[in-house]
């Protein structure tokens, strides 16, 4: 069954509350959180104040996804304000294993994801400990970006890689995912999905998602 974590990063961020209430009702799967410092990433969106204040309105598992530098600094920020995932950056951290085992002490599921241009070998030595490989199929920084097709290779190498560890590891991706490629996406290995704009552009949170899950059922025929 696909996991659908729409990504707030793109809708109207002066009532958040009220939008991930319509992903609620829309039945979403988790909540995608695009957390960035303006220094791993060129932009700069919200950190823990947020997510705890956003946490006392949704009953959504939040997936942090942190765009920052160093996030090992941060993690008991990201567990107190009460998310329930948190995704780094392969290319971000200093000390993988420390940071994994940070995450996983708290409780918290633990991902790590990978920039367009880094390998997928890049992640193999931390399969065994992690709960989920989040693939960029776009540069990160924003939302609303052209989905990068070339990504569907290292899709189907990472699950060939989880494949091996005979172990529970969702294969994310997150990036210009829509009803055009999350078949695609789908039958390449993804099993969780983000996807920001192609929900919040369509005007129909619940109507959008449902279009994701119908196409997504064509990937896993193929
Ligand atoms: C980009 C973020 C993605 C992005 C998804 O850096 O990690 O989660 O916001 O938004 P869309 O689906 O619009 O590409
Ligand atoms: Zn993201």
């Amino acid at each position: 069954m696909i996991r659908i974590a729409p990504s707030v990063l793109n809708c109207d961020l002066s009532c958040l509350a009220a939008e991930v209430k319509l992903l609620e009702d829309g039945g979403a799967d988790w909540l995608h959180l695009d957390v960035m410092d303006g220094v791993f990433v060129p932009n700069l969106t919200f950190g823990p104040p947020v997510i705890k204040s956003l946490r006392q309105k949704t009953k959504l598992p939040f997936d942090a996804h942190l765009m920052i530098a160093d996030p090992e600094r941060y993690i008991q920020d990201y567990v107190a304000a009460g998310c329930d995932m948190i995704t780094v950056h392969a290319e971000a951290v200093k000390n993988m294993g420390r940071t994994i085992e940070k995450i996983k002490k708290a409780g918290l599921k633990a991902g790590i994801s990978i920039k367009p241009k880094t390998a997928p070998e890049v992640i193999g030595p931390w399969l065994k400990k992690i709960d989920l490989v989040l693939v960029m199929t776009v540069e990160p920084g924003f939302g609303g970006q052209e989905f990068m097709a070339a990504m569907l290779p290292k899709i189907k190498t990472l699950r060939q890689m989880i494949g091996q560890q005979k172990r529970k590891i969702e294969l994310a991706v997150d990036g210009g995912i829509s009803d055009k490629n999350i078949a695609q996406v789908v039958s390449a290995g993804a099993d969780f999905v983000v996807a920001g704009s192609f929900v919040f552009k369509s005007h129909n949170v619940k109507k959008a998602i449902q279009v994701l899950r119908s196409k997504a059922e064509i990937g896993m025929e193929t």
